[in-house]
Parts: C-alpha cells; structure tokens; sequence
C-alpha cells in the first residue's frame, strides 16, 4: 500500500521551527525546540498506532480505558542529529526500544557512508519510526530504510522536522510503502546540498560542533 505524506501546518510548530531557523538561536534552545517539534510531530505520526480496550477501576467505579495495542514501537535516530528528537519522542512513549543507524554524508558527493547500525532483536515485529531533523537529497533516509528492509524490517515510518521536494521525491520513489512526516517543506537544495532557507547543519547546531 502507498504511504502517506503529513506536512504539518500547526501554528506552534511554524513558531518554533521559525525560532530554530534563526541563525542567533542557541545550542540549548536549539536542542531544546528539536525536541519539542520532535513531540509535535510525534502526536501526529502516532494518530493510527492501535488500541485495546482495558478494564480498570476508578476511585468511583469500574470501566473501561483504552491503551496503546502492545507497545512495541521502536525509535530509530539517523545518526549523530537525529540523536536530538529521540528525547521528545520517547517522553510520548517511555517503553519504545531504540535502535540506532549511524550514516555520514559526504561533503562532497552527498553520498550517505554506513558506519554504525544496532537494532532491537525484535525490531521486525515493531512499529519502527526513522527520525533525522533534515530530508536533503534524501540519500540517508533511503539508506537507513534499505538497512532495515535488508534486515527484514518493514513497519516504517520516517519522521522529519525539514525536507526539500528533491528528498521527498527520492524518498517516496525508493520507498513507497512508508509514511512521511514532516514539520516544514522548504523550497530547494543549493549547491552544497543545504536545504533553503532550511537551518544550516543540524548535527552541528544540536551539539555546538561549529
Ligand atoms: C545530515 C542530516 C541527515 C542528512 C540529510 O546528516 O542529519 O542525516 O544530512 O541529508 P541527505 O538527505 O542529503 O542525505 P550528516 O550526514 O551531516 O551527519 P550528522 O548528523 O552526523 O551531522
Ligand atoms: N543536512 C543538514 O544538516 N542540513 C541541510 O540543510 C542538509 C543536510
């Protein structure tokens, strides 16, 4: 089945990705916003996880409340700037495993370099949520999807604060069963691959690197 593509437009999330793009914001409030869009955009990527229903008892009688249907869900940070939504996202859902892929772009051909990949044993039968702050050429997220398909893993999802439409094509055309979200749609790529107006390097910006 074809996946869906959700570009947010809720106001808070324009704010605060507004405050992220400016070039004066600091680490401290950059991380601390990459969390809270991260959050943001979690509420919406999480809107069809399954429930069942509880039987429980409350101070006045007995009824019945839902929860989340088995909870295996499994946050899977682009490493090293998708390191910085994992907090937001696991504050939603504290029982979620955390399988890490470890990619670097080349600066000059934007090719994405494997160097690091640790799952959860059981990351086939999870819902997985692929989550890195920026969709460029799309190159790393389709390599983190192909690491996972390549493992058998394929209840994914990606989940992003900025893409440009180069990235979104890319990525729909590689994979086109998995969800996409994004918190802002940007206009183009410029030459050095950095998204426009977009927010600069986000690794760098998330650990003070530069
Ligand atoms: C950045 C970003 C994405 C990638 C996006 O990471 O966090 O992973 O670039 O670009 P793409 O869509 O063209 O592949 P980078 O490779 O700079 O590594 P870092 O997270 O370690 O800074
Ligand atoms: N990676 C980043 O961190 N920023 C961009 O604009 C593009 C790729």
């Amino acid at each position: 089945m074809m996946g869906k593509v959700v570009i947010m437009d809720h106001p808070l999330l324009q704010h605060k990705i507004g405050i992220m793009r400016m070039k004066e914001t600091s680490t401290k409030d950059f991380r601390d916003l990459v969390n809270e869009v991260a959050m943001l955009i979690y509420y919406e990527a999480s809107r069809d996880l399954p429930l069942a229903d509880k039987e429980i008892e409350t101070p006045i009688c007995k009824t019945t409340v839902k929860e989340i249907a088995g909870k295996k869900l499994c946050v899977v940070p682009i490493l090293r700037a998708g390191i910085g939504l994992c907090d937001g996202i696991l504050r939603m859902n504290p029982n979620a495993k955390v399988g890490h892929i470890g990619l670097f772009r080349d600066e000059k051909t934007l090719e994405p370099h494997e160097y690091f990949c640790k799952l959860p044993h059981d990351a086939a039968e999870r819902d997985i949520f692929v989550v890195d702050p920026m969709l460029a050429t799309g190159g790393s997220a389709i390599a983190a999807i192909d690491m996972l398909k390549k493992r058998g893993i394929y209840r994914n999802r990606f989940l992003c604060l900025i893409a440009a439409p180069e990235g979104l094509e890319a990525l729909r055309k590689a994979h086109p069963d998995v969800d996409i979200y994004i918190g802002a749609m940007d206009e183009h790529l410029n030459e050095n691959g950095y998204i426009v107006p977009g927010l600069g390097d986000a690794g760098d910006r998330i650990f003070g690197t530069k």
